[in-house]
């Protein structure tokens, strides 16, 4: 099993209830679409000697319990980066790992995804990946079509300049076929190619691990995203740390260029 019983035995201490809550501010700013860029577990592992691949399990883990602290806070979306279109660079070893892992994940955690009424979404070159991971994501897709409470869009294969190449390459197909001129073109025609066209962009986009860069996540979509950085280690990353992202979150003042609500007069 890809994700041993030791593997929760490390990840308990921290799960104590740490005191933190959300501000009354946040609770009426929840952000609708979270982002996050699962990262740290290579280092979460060789800090306790283990291997690489322990550390994503781990990383899955935790994957299970943050949509449950969506789900608790009302956030309707969240996108989560898994697997970019640079990781292949990484040893076979450990890509064929984190193909297997995928598998295993809803294996193991489908049951408990259908009760809390996950539906799950993907967003990636998918025809690139294994046959057993395209047919589980088909799976996982299509039974969940009718799930509610929070969509979980899962980044596999992703990287958002391939996602732009994409939207391009289908708009000057259209150019050609005489259906679009190149002077009609306008944003809201390449937001209409990318993967996932009708999830909002993220209101909040959250790296931990240290790494203050984007890594080729969501190009286009973030924009106007407000970010969010920790040291923490992906699977270290609570609910403690999630509250602290959020609370941050709601006592910013987005503008878009323009002025803020405060500003317009608005509350
Ligand atoms: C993120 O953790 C998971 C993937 C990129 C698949 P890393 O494997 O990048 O962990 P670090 O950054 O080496 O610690
Ligand atoms: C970004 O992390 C990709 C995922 C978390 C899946 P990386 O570990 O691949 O990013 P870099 O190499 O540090 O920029
Ligand atoms: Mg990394």
């Amino acid at each position: 099993m890809a994700l041993p019983e030791a593997i929760f035995k490390l990840l308990k201490p921290r799960r104590k209830a740490s005191g933190i809550e959300l501000t009354r501010e946040a609770m009426a700013n929840i952000p609708r679409h979270v982002a996050v860029i699962m990262d740290g577990n290579g280092r979460w592992a060789r800090k306790r000697g283990l291997p690489r691949r322990s550390g994503h399990s781990a990383g899955a883990e935790n994957l299970h319990e943050f949509c449950q602290w969506c789900i608790e806070f009302g956030i309707s979306y969240t996108t989560v980066f898994a697997f970019s279109t640079e990781n292949w660079q990484r040893p076979q070893q450990e890509v064929d790992s984190l193909m297997k892992l995928f598998v295993e994940f809803f294996a193991r955690y489908e049951e408990e995804l259908a009760a809390e009424g996950v539906r799950l979404r993907f967003c990636g070159e998918i025809a690139e990946l294994p046959q057993s991971v395209q047919e589980t994501m088909r799976k996982a897709e299509t039974s969940s079509l009718q799930r509610n409470t929070l969509q979980l869009v899962i980044a596999f294969n992703y990287g958002g300049r391939r996602e732009i190449v994409k939207a391009t390459r289908e708009l000057l197909t259209d150019c050609q076929a005489g259906e679009l001129e190149p002077e009609e073109l306008t944003e809201e025609h390449i937001s209409a190619r990318l993967y996932l066209p009708d999830v909002p962009d993220p209101d909040l986009i959250i790296r931990p691990s240290g790494e203050l860069r984007l890594s080729n996540f969501l190009l286009w979509q973030s924009a106007y995203s407000e970010f969010w950085f920790a040291k923490v280690l992906w699977p270290d990353f609570s609910r403690h740390h999630f509250i602290a992202a959020i609370n941050d979150y709601a006592s910013r003042q987005r503008r878009y260029g323009g002025l803020s609500k405060e500003e317009r007069g608005e509350k």
